[in-house]
C-alpha cells in the first residue's frame, strides 16, 4: 500500500534525513509566521483608533542586536542541517576506500528517462525493465540518470532525493531502502502531455527474494510453438510491434518503447496508468490513446482475434 504523505514515511537513512530538514524548517516557518502575524493583529486590535500612536523609539541597540543576531542563527542553523543532509544522501557506501569522491563509485543501475516511461538497465546483470526498480534491502545502489529526449526527473519520496535526467549530462544518486516493500516514484519535472503518467516502483526485496527475481529475469524469453500464442508471437513480429519494442531472444530488439521480455511479470501497464492484468492489457492494446492520450503507441485497430493472440503470447512473458 503506498504511503499517502511518503516524504513523512521515510525508509531510507537519506529519505530520513531530508524530512527531518524538511520538518524542521517548517517549524521555523510556522514559527516566524505566527510571531509576524500575532504582532500584526496585535497592532491591528491596539492601534485601530487614530489618536491611538504607539510610542515612538530611536537607536535601540538590544533590538537592532537582537533582530540581527535572531536571525542569523536561523540562517547558520537551516545551513548546518542542510550540510548533515547533502553529506547524508552523497555518502559513499562502507565498501568503498576512505577518500574517494562519490563520483568514483561504480554504477549499478541505468535509469533512462523516455517520454513517458522509464528504462531501466541493471550493470551487472545486463537485466532491462520498464518501470520498475528492483533493489536487495540494505544495500546501497549508485543510479545514473540520463534521458532520451527532454528533461525528466527521478524521485521516490520515501527512499531518495530527486534527481533531473538530463539529455547529455550525467546525474547520480544513492538508492537504499532499509525494509523490504514497495516503493512509488514519480517524474518530478514537467515533460510534455503524460508527465502525470511516468511512474514507476522501486520495489526492495530481502536478499533472497532479490536472487530469485533476478534469476527469473535473466530467463531468455521463450517463443510459444503452439495455440493462440504461437500466433501472437507471429503477429508481433508481422506488425509493428516489433519496430519499437525488444522481447530478448527474438528478433524484436528495439529500444524505442518499453523492453517487454518480462512484461506479464510487472505491476503496471503504461508507466503507472493502469494495473497489469490480462483484460487490462488486452484494454490497453485495444486503444493505448484512450488510457494514455499523447502516448507514444499507437491505436493500431486491432481485431478481436488479433488481440485475444497478442494477449495470449505477451502473458507468457512471465
Ligand atoms: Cu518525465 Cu515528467
Amino acid at each position: 500500500m503506498p504511503s499517502t504523505f511518503p516524504v513523512f514515511d521515510p525508509a531510507s537513512p537519506q529519505a530520513e534525513s531530508i524530512r527531518d530538514l524538511f520538518v524542521q524548517v517548517l517549524f521555523i516557518s510556522a514559527a516566524i509566521f505566527a510571531i509576524v502575524a500575532g504582532l500584526i493583529c496585535i497592532a491591528l486590535v491596539k492601534f485601530r483608533s487614530q489618536e491611538a500612536v504607539p510610542a515612538q523609539d530611536f537607536g535601540s541597540h538590544r533590538r537592532e542586536i537582537a533582530w540581527i543576531a535572531g536571525p542569523v542563527i536561523i540562517v547558520i542553523w537551516i545551513a548546518a542541517i542542510s550540510i548533515k543532509l547533502v553529506l547524508t544522501v552523497n555518502a559513499l557506501p562502507p565498501q568503498y576506500a576512505k577518500g574517494e569522491a562519490a563520483s568514483d563509485a561504480e554504477v549499478d543501475i541505468f535509469a533512462t528517462g523516455h517520454q513517458w516511461w522509464w528504462e531501466i538497465e541493471y550493470a551487472d546483470s545486463g537485466i532491462v525493465s520498464a518501470n520498475e526498480v528492483h533493489i536487495p534491502v540494505g544495500k546501497k545502489l549508485r543510479v545514473k540518470l540520463q534521458s532520451d529526449d527532454v528533461i525528466h526527473s527521478f524521485w521516490v519520496p520515501q527512499l531518495s532525493r530527486k534527481m533531473d535526467a538530463i539529455p547529455g549530462h550525467e546525474n547520480y544518486i544513492w538508492l537504499e531502502a532499509d525494509t523490504a516493500g514497495v516503493y512509488q516514484g514519480r517524474c518530478a519535472e514537467y515533460c510534455g502531455t503524460q508527465h502525470a503518467w511516468m511512474n514507476f516502483q522501486v520495489i526492495a526485496h530481502n536478499p533472497e527474494d532479490f536472487a530469485a527475481w533476478q534469476k527469473q529475469e535473466e530467463k531468455v524469453a521463450q517463443t510459444p510453438t503452439t495455440g493462440n500464442a504461437a500466433k501472437g508471437a507471429e503477429l508481433f513480429m508481422k506488425l509493428t510491434c516489433s519496430q519499437c519494442h525488444a522481447i530478448s531472444g527474438t528478433d524484436a530488439k528495439e529500444d524505442f518503447a518499453p523492453n517487454l521480455t518480462h512484461l506479464a511479470g510487472r505491476r503496471e501497464i503504461g508507466a503507472g496508468a493502469i494495473t497489469y492484468s490480462p483484460e487490462n492489457l488486452r484494454t490497453w492494446l485495444a486503444n493505448p490513446q484512450a488510457i494514455k492520450p499523447g502516448c507514444k503507441m499507437p491505436n493500431f485497430k486491432l481485431s478481436d482475434e488479433h488481440l485475444d493472440q497478442l494477449v495470449a503470447y505477451l502473458e507468457t512473458l512471465r
